[in-house]
């Protein structure tokens, strides 16, 4: 049920999903469309209107109780068009990436219209210039910008936030959090493809060096832990009792989660370290995984190579294209994250926990596009205050009102709620 006492209440949209006729705009637009409660009012945009008069046809093929979803057409290139369309809405969902190239002017519109903001990106570079250009402006109005509410970084950061928050229930502070990807069965989109390879190929070298940092979208005057510069390695870990590979995400994941730590006033721990690896089988496949992933980084900083690598991408996985609907429902993904607090001087061995963070479908797009909409949700029902109160925010209650936020820090628990009812599985308990 809307309540009619939240923060622009009187807008005609609960939820606009920008993108729609993408990919994964589509599934989000889907998702609503079976799943948002019926009292919640939502439109779909983009700048193309036929394309958009199939997703329509498509979100009434789901819900046939869903009449005609209202469409609204706008331009990156017009301005006007999007402060138009996002003046009319409490929340707009993006989907509309590579976030680099297409995602810059939306976040201007929803910043000057005070309208909260809700992506998919994975793109360090993206975060970062927004929260240069955005935060201080959105803290100050309360509106929620919150990038990264997909697979890229969901899990993560509310696997850490769940264990520091277990943790600091016991009175206790975080010294680490270690996450790994047990298993994972899913597809790339063109979307993606062509994201990840923007990211590697268009961010000037300048940029790229500073991405490295582990703090890169730490506020500049945060208190820095004492994670350093790693490069791509396999080992084997007694914790997860696995070999461990390079992770494809972790550059994105482990820099968000910084950023919420380093948000919450570095509650987590003042120290507090975060790692991010995926669990292989043997140790050929963890260090073929890592060292393949190595290679095609460093060989991505050529011209020939960059050329070659977006004319096979164009070809073989172009945009709009993704995975099969089977293909979405056989997916999954299992994430395990150990917490470790932090010793007292009387204590034998450290107190631990471990979360178990676990998606039903693939999880770049079915367990995505859930994310996404339930995260858009969740600002569109849930008030401010309950989002700031101990039974959202746990121990870290208070601390944020507005911003370009992460999941964990704008969301907390409102959100892991939603998505345990939708099916996934975020689980905390004593090791
Ligand atoms: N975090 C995750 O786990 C995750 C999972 C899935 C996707 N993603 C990200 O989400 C993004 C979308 O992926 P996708 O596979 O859905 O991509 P896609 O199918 O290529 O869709 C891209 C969308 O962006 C729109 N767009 C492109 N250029 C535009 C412009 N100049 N103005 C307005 N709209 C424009 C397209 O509109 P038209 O139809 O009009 O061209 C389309 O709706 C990517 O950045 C991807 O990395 C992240």
């Amino acid at each position: 049920m809307v309540n009619t006492t939240q923060r622009n209440a009187d807008r005609p949209y609960d939820v606009i999903v920008w993108g729609a006729t993408g990919f994964t705009g589509a599934l989000v637009a889907e998702y609503l469309a079976k799943s948002a409660p019926q009292d919640v009012k939502f439109a779909i945009a983009g700048r193309n209107k036929e394309k958009l008069a199939s997703v329509t046809e498509r979100m009434s093929k789901v819900a046939p109780n869903r009449k005609n979803i209202p469409v609204i057409i706008a331009n990156i290139d017009d301005q006007a068009s999007l402060d138009r369309m996002v003046s009319q809405a409490r929340v707009v969902i993006s989907t509309a990436g590579p976030f680099m190239q297409h995602g810059h002017e939306l976040v201007e519109a929803c910043v000057n219209n005070k309208t909260d903001y809700i992506d998919s990106t994975g793109e360090p570079p993206f975060v970062r210039a927004i929260i240069d250009k955005h935060h201080d402006k959105a803290a100050a109005d309360g509106t929620m910008i919150v990038p990264g509410c997909g697979f890229d970084s969901i899990p993560s950061d509310m696997g850490a936030f769940m264990l520091a928050d277990h943790l600091a229930k016991k009175g206790k502070k975080t010294a680490s959090v270690k996450m790994t990807v047990d298993d994972m069965k899913g597809i790339a989109s063109g979307g993606t493809v062509a994201s990840l390879l923007g990211v590697l190929t268009e961010t000037p070298y300048k940029d790229q060096w500073k991405m490295m940092d582990p703090y890169y979208l730490c506020p500049a005057d945060a208190k820095r832990g004492p994670d350093s510069v790693v490069p791509p390695v396999f080992h084997y870990s007694r914790d997860f009792g696995k070999w461990q590979s390079y992770f494809v995400m972790e550059m994105t994941n482990t820099r968000i989660v910084r950023r919420s730590n380093a948000l919450f006033g570095n509650a987590y721990g003042p120290n507090f370290a975060y790692s991010e690896t995926q669990g292989q089988s043997n140790l050929l496949t963890a260090s073929a995984v890592t060292v393949a992933g190595g290679a095609i980084a460093s060989a991505l900083v050529l011209p020939p190579v960059q050329w070659a690598a977006k004319w096979a991408a164009n070809k073989f996985v172009p945009a709009g294209s993704g995975p099969t609907k089977e293909q979405i429902e056989t997916g999954y993904f299992k994430c395990r994250a150990i917490g470790e607090a932090v010793k007292e001087p009387n204590e034998q061995t450290a107190v631990k926990a471990v979360a178990h963070i676990n998606g039903i479908q693939d999880p770049g797009y079915g367990e995505t596009s859930k994310m996404l909409a339930e995260s858009a949700l969740t600002l569109a029902l849930v008030d401010r205050k309950t989002l700031a109160s101990p039974a959202s925010a746990g121990a870290f209650a208070g601390k944020i009102t507005g911003g370009v936020l992460t999941a964990s820090t704008a969301m907390g628990y409102s959100l892991i709620n939603r998505l345990r009812a939708a099916g996934m599985t975020f689980d905390v308990a004593d090791l």
